[in-house]
């Protein structure tokens, strides 16, 4: 089976937007409604395939608190893909969200793709900033732009789905539809408190 690489995806963004929990709905498929900030950084990965072809995602999911923040820019500096998170309930998250694309635009120039993600969809009547305001910083940034829910499974997997098509930057996956994509390992374990968790092999 070809390998067509290992990609490094770094999840950045403030405390509680949802990147713990947008990377265990798409590793796991489950969302946990307790808080459990990420102290520091946590890896996992995942090998997915694509008719006869597999690659490696690694993700990297940084603590939005702030006394961690001085150890983000070292993550960020070989990372393949940024994706900055927001709250859509929460304005100060989605402002916040401009330190973080010159953070690493200015670390990453243009080698990086960059996603700008509004967490949270299914608090509709909460709802702080809209669809137009992501999209719009999106463009003005360079980055791709995608809205979901880690509680309700809304459009998880089309965001990696997206970011895969962005990786390849070819035919090959650009025109990837989300059932081709297909998890390698069918098992999914449980979700793991060790900071070192590797799903795959
Ligand atoms: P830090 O580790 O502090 O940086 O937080 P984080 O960005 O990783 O946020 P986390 O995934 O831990 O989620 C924070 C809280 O928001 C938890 O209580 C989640 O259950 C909740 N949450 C995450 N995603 C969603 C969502 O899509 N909708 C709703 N309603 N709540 C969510």
């Amino acid at each position: 089976m070809e390998n067509l690489g290992n990609y490094k995806l770094v999840f950045l963004g403030d405390q509680a937007v949802g990147k713990t929990s947008i990377i265990t709905c798409f590793m796991y498929g489950n969302f946990d409604t307790n808080y459990q900030a990420t102290i520091g950084v946590d890896f996992l990965s995942k090998t997915m395939r694509y008719e006869d072809r597999t690659f490696r995602l690694q993700l990297w999911d940084t603590a939005g608190q702030e006394r961690f923040q001085s150890i983000v820019p070292s993550y960020i500096r070989d990372s393949s893909v940024a994706v900055i998170v927001y709250d859509v309930a929460d304005k100060q998250t989605f402002l916040n969200t401009s330190k973080w694309i010159q953070e690493v635009r200015a670390e990453r120039g243009s080698h990086v793709i960059v996603v700008l993600v509004g967490n949270k969809t299914d608090l509709i009547h909460k709802r702080q900033v809209s669809i137009e305001e992501g999209d719009n910083k999106a463009s003005e940034f360079g980055a791709l732009f995608m809205e979901t829910s880690a509680k309700a499974g809304f459009n998880i997997k089309p965001l990696f789905c997206k970011i895969t098509s962005a990786l390849q930057g070819n035919e090959a996956v650009s025109g990837t539809k989300q059932e081709d994509l297909v998890d390698v390992n069918l098992k999914a374990s449980t979700k793991s408190s060790r900071a070192e968790h590797d799903q795959v092999e």
